[in-house]
């Protein structure tokens, strides 16, 4: 798809991702070791990110989340494919072929939350230096200007500007997550990629820091691609939800869809997975044990990627042919071949 097309198909698209890979070399050992073979991190994903929305992007660890938001906001440049992003004129443009100097002027559009609030900040800065870091180093603010405007997004987080002077191990881990969120939003981003954002947070501060990024979008109109491996948190958020496995989109709809009617076997066993609090909900659904033995994403299987583990794979299309991701309901897309014939279930949303 040509950036054209784009641009009169997709109004409602501030990113559209197109056949996304990235492959990382897998080299031997020693000074002049040869590149052996590649793991396939992400493989071909396609997805629309709408503006105003919450799109959650969940799946195990490893199945190249991570890999896919450090693509899209070209900490890393992908090996193929397209990240088509709408400015705010309307225009359209590829970010995934730019060199480091093109980007220049969207780095700030495009801002990540990252999990680990302990090593993502730099323990001999100032929270004044971490947070006003971005306007400094793209020349928005300097002086008495950045500190006013430290001390404004501070006030946004939750945080006191009279703490802008102390360094990062005066803060506890719900308060260093707030000054990584005033750092990325400083510069007034329009999407904001949140990487297992309050994965890390004791349940209680994960509450608070999910209620704060919800006002926070609405106040600074944000757009979040929220990436997670928990279920529960990706439910209580997002507006709709992609599910990756082993570097693929397997199956993506709206939020309240994919939870009561799954349509891809993966999903309905990180489902079933969920513990559910209620007693009432607790027996409708069985547990689907998932064998632990993720594919090596450096020699991924035939067919469909996850007919190792699938208790519906059958021998003959599941192990040869790759399914692809397609509409099985309206806009409820799914890559199971079988996705029509299989009743899936899922104890999310059959009660109230
Ligand atoms: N820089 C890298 N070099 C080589 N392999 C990598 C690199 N980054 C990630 N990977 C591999 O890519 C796969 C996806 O990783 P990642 O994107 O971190 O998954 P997730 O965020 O879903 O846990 C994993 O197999 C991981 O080991
Ligand atoms: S295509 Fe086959 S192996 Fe893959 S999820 Fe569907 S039933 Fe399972
Ligand atoms: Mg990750």
């Amino acid at each position: 798809m040509t950036s054209e097309l784009v641009r009169d198909e997709e109004q409602d698209t501030l990113l559209r991702v197109e056949d996304l890979a990235m492959r990382f070399p897998i080299r031997g050992r020693g000074l002049f070791a040869r590149t052996s073979g590649y793991v396939h991190a992400v493989n071909n994903v396609s997805l629309s990110v709408r503006p105003g929305e919450v799109l959650g992007l969940v799946g195990e660890s490893g199945c190249g989340k991570t890999t896919l938001g450090r693509c899209i906001v070209r900490s890393i440049q992908p090996t193929e494919g397209h990240l088509y992003y709408r400015e705010e004129d309307g225009g359209v443009v590829d970010l995934a072929p730019m060199t480091n100097r093109e980007l220049r002027p969207y780095q700030q559009k495009i801002r990540v939350i990252f999990q680990d609030p302990f090593s993502s900040l730099n323990p001999r800065m100032t929270i004044l230096q971490i947070v006003g870091d971005p306007l400094r180093a793209s020349g928005i603010a300097r002086g008495s200007e950045l500190e006013d405007r430290v001390a404004t997004i501070l006030r946004k987080v939750g945080l006191s500007p009279g703490h802008m002077h102390r360094y990062p191990h005066a803060f506890s881990g719900g308060e260093r997550q707030r000054v990584n969120i005033a750092r990325a939003l400083i510069a007034e981003p329009r999407l904001v990629i949140a990487d297992e954002a309050v994965s890390a947070l004791d349940v209680s501060v994960r509450a608070q820091i999910l209620n704060l990024l919800r006002e926070l979008q609405e106040e600074f109109d944000l757009t979040y691609l929220f990436i997670s491996h928990d279920m529960s948190v990706v439910e209580s958020l997002c507006n709709r939800v992609a599910v990756m496995y082993l570097g693929k989109i397997v199956e993506l709809a709206e939020t309240e869809q994919l939870y009561r009617d799954p349509q891809h076997p993966y999903t309905e066993a990180l489902l079933s997975a969920v513990p559910r609090p209620d007693p009432r909900l607790r027996g409708s659904g069985r547990r689907i044990r998932l064998s632990d033995n993720f594919p090596d994403p450096a020699d991924p299987p035939s067919g469909c990627f996850f007919h190792t583990r699938c208790r519906y794979a059958d021998e003959d299309r599941c192990v040869r042919e790759r399914p692809e991701l397609r509409a099985v309901d309206g806009e409820h897309l799914s890559a199971c071949h079988h996705a029509e014939r299989l009743t899936l279930t899922s104890s999310f949303g059959h009660t109230t």
